[in-house]
């Protein structure tokens, strides 16, 4: 895996953006995986930048996100549609015909999880797939668990991860107990996965992800046996692994 270093989150938002951007203009029909959350907030806005300015034509990129929340509608405003719409695809050139999330309303969960995976197949994987991190190492809706799962499948989120985003509902009542999520093999089949974190809350999963052994119990932990994953973070969420492991430069492969 190969470690990037961020000052801030504005640094991660830059150098996340930079390198979605080359795969766009590398690749203009490219098809790239996304992530909600708060952490691709100042790629996103670095992404629009980018757009706006004409250095990047999303024209003819397809978009297929991790997750979305079960019971809600693309309407509401903390389903993860919502926020892509909101925070991104309404603000650059892409296709909203060709962008993706699951449907959470879906009356056939189980056939709405094989639909995607078989958008996920058709399109042969994602040429770049973004993520997030949960405090629990999980990434998409991907909780630890005994196994990993493979396919799209509907999840039971933990209590620590609705507690966690409960900050955007409500109160806690109102987050959602579900989530279909794309599975491992969604994101592992992807030719490239950044990995973006901030914060000191997210250091400790970044250290099992990065340092400890793969295991299910910290999912984030399956991305050591992808070819080609790179970890944009900032200096707070690294701080374990700069402790660990000595590193006091930018870049480092672990
Ligand atoms: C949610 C999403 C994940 C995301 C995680 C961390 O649970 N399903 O994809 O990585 O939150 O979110 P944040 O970036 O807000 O810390």
């Amino acid at each position: 895996m190969r470690i990037i270093a961020a000052v801030d989150s504005k640094d991660v938002g830059r150098k996340t953006a930079n390198r979605i951007a080359a795969q766009v203009i590398v690749k203009p029909d490219s098809v790239l995986g996304l992530a909600t959350g708060s952490s691709p907030l100042t790629t996103y806005a670095q992404l629009i930048e980018g757009c706006e300015s004409g250095d990047v034509d999303y024209s003819r990129v397809s978009t297929i996100n991790l997750d979305e929340y079960v019971g809600l509608s693309g309407e509401h405003d903390q389903s993860y549609r919502y926020f892509m719409n909101h925070n991104l695809f309404d603000h650059i050139n892409v296709d909203k015909s060709r962008t993706n999330v699951p449907n959470g309303l879906a009356a056939d969960s189980a056939a709405e999880c094989a639909r995607y995976d078989a958008l996920i197949a058709a399109a042969g994987g994602t040429d770049l797939q973004l993520l997030g991190i949960g405090n629990n190492g999980h990434i998409g809706f991907n909780e630890p668990d005994e196994t990993f799962t493979a396919a799209t499948h509907v999840v039971e989120l933990t209590e620590g991860t609705r507690q966690a985003n409960a900050r955007f509902f409500t109160s806690i009542d109102a987050v959602p107990t579900h989530a279909i999520t794309m599975g491992m093999r969604g994101i592992m089949t992807s030719k490239c996965i950044v990995l973006i974190a901030m914060g000191v809350g997210k250091s400790q999963a970044l250290y099992d992800s990065i340092l400890g052994p793969v295991t299910p119990l910290i999912p984030a932990s399956i991305l050591q046996l992808h070819p080609n994953c790179t970890i944009i973070a900032d200096e707070a969420a690294l701080s374990l692994i700069r402790e660990e492991t000595g590193w006091t430069g930018e870049t480092i492969e672990l």
